[in-house]
């Protein structure tokens, strides 16, 4: 029987999900693929630290003892970030050997030179498990979806940010606890900054972006914004105003061959199916011409959801090698060509906006909001005051839901109304979406 091996950059959460499942399933695995497929070894900073050592694995801490050994077919980068994991892929690539990762960041950032050297040595560049961890929405995009135009993608694709908004609107938890369990859970990344802030959710959908439209868009002018601003009180006017608040990444071409393309932390309706998306699972929402609408839902982090993903990419590798066409199959961002495009600007996109400020309670604060607002051509939907103060100093927040309106013209009100002097706090927007 065909045997091919397989080397692991990086032992953490997803490396050792990786390992688990191809031991744990290596039975149905050669089963369905006529292949036995095995860890070789496994790269880890500093050997003390891996305990217990794993059976069947050599554990190194040279990287070129896995990329340029001869027996491994297939190297994993599990080990996270722009650096090293960059290098060493590349130099997985140049000596021939297929590339598997979870790795969006450095997908994101480097998906040209990863791609041009995969497309020079003739082999692949899998990244399943770079987006939404165990939902194969990847290989649904290249291969299922191909003979569509997708119109629209939206998505919850950040396992932390979401786990952390339902611990918060479901069980009162704080952020920081919330935070620290997703920690403890295997699903934050190594900086967490990059979950919370919606820069994880950024490179994930600039990936998706590519495998859509085959656009190559500059990721500094992709809209980010975390979901860092978001108090209990946003929570809890959204849910009396039947609405969820959600961190969503958003992309969309434009008639003009411009991409919407944003995150977000955005007010959905609680009866929308990505409202119901909780915890740590994440939903990938899209319409596609012949197709639809289709949702694809599942866990969007942890050990063994991620590392079915890469174990999918490691079999879809490992069947094409028996049939001797890995890497002549599918480009890998699906696109036998990728265009340059240019992203909408955030301020040029219209919605609805949920916008607390935080002002003193006294007469007239009301009134000069709305004649701000008024005068930027805004019209008001409804305005909630949330507690009344005898005191006049203290603050209580006021919340205003527009109709229509541009981030232009929302952002030019707040900073004019901020200057008033009648804000004792940094004021929070929030898009909504109907
Ligand atoms: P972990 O931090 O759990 O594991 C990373 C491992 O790589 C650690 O063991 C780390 O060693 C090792 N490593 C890092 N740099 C080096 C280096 N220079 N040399 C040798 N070893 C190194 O991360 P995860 O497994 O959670 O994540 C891995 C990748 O998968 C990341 O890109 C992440 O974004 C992605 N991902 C993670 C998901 C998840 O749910 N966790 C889901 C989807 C994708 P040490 O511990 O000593 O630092
Ligand atoms: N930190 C990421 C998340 C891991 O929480 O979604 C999965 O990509």
């Amino acid at each position: 029987m065909k045997r091919i091996t397989v080397g692991l950059l990086g032992f953490g959460t997803v490396g050792q999900g990786t390992a688990d499942i191809l031991r744990q399933n290596c039975d149905v695995i050669t089963q369905r693929t006529g292949v036995e497929i095995v860890v070789k070894k496994a790269l880890v900073k500093c050997l003390s630290e891996v305990n217990p050592l794993p059976v069947g694995i050599e554990v190194v801490t040279d990287p070129s003892s896995l990329i340029d050994d001869p027996d491994i077919d297939i190297i994993v980068e599990v080990m996270g970030g722009y650096e090293p994991a960059r290098t060493y892929s590349l130099l997985a690539l140049q000596a021939g050997k297929h590339v598997v990762t979870a790795n969006k960041a450095c997908v994101a950032k480097h998906y040209r030179e990863l791609l041009e050297a995969a497309q020079l040595h003739g082999v692949d560049y899998l990244f399943e498990a770079s987006v939404a961890g165990g939902i194969p929405i990847i290989k649904a995009l290249k291969e299922s979806l191909a003979g569509n135009r997708i119109e629209t993608v939206q998505g919850i694709i950040n396992g932390t940010a979401n786990y952390i908004l339902t611990q918060m609107t479901q069980n009162s938890i704080s952020f920081y606890e919330a935070l620290a369990q997703a920690q403890q859970l295997g699903y934050a990344e190594a900086d967490p900054t990059f979950d919370i802030e919606g820069i994880d959710a950024a490179h994930k959908i600039f990936i998706l972006a590519l495998l859509c439209w085959g656009v190559e868009l500059n990721f500094d002018d992709l809209y980010t914004e975390g979901i860092s601003s978001i108090s209990p009180v946003d929570i809890e006017l959204a849910q009396e105003l039947g609405n969820t608040i959600k961190l969503l990444a958003i992309a969309e071409p434009e008639a003009d061959g411009r991409i919407d393309i944003r995150v977000h932390p955005t007010m959905i309706p609680s009866t929308y199916p990505l409202a119901a998306v909780d915890g740590v699972f994440n939903a990938v929402y899209l319409e596609a011409d012949a197709l639809g609408p289709a949702m694809f839902y599942g866990r969007g982090a942890g050990k063994m959801p991620t590392g079915s993903a890469v174990v999918a990419d490691i079999i879809d590798l490992a069947r094409d090698m028996a049939c001797g066409v890995a890497g002549k199959r599918i480009a890998p961002f699906s696109f036998a060509t990728l265009r340059p495009a240019q992203i909408v600007p955030i301020d040029e996109i219209h919605s609805s906006f949920y916008v607390r400020f935080t002002v003193k309670d006294t007469v007239g604060v009301m009134r000069e909001i709305s004649r701000i607002l008024a005068d930027n051509d805004i019209s008001v939907a409804s305005a909630i005051q949330k507690g009344r103060s005898n005191d006049s100093t203290a603050s209580v927040p006021f919340v205003v839901i527009t109709h229509e309106a541009s981030g232009l013209q929302i952002n030019k009100s707040i900073r004019e109304i901020e200057n008033l002097g009648i804000t004792t706090a940094p004021t929070v927007m929030i898009r909504v979406e109907e």
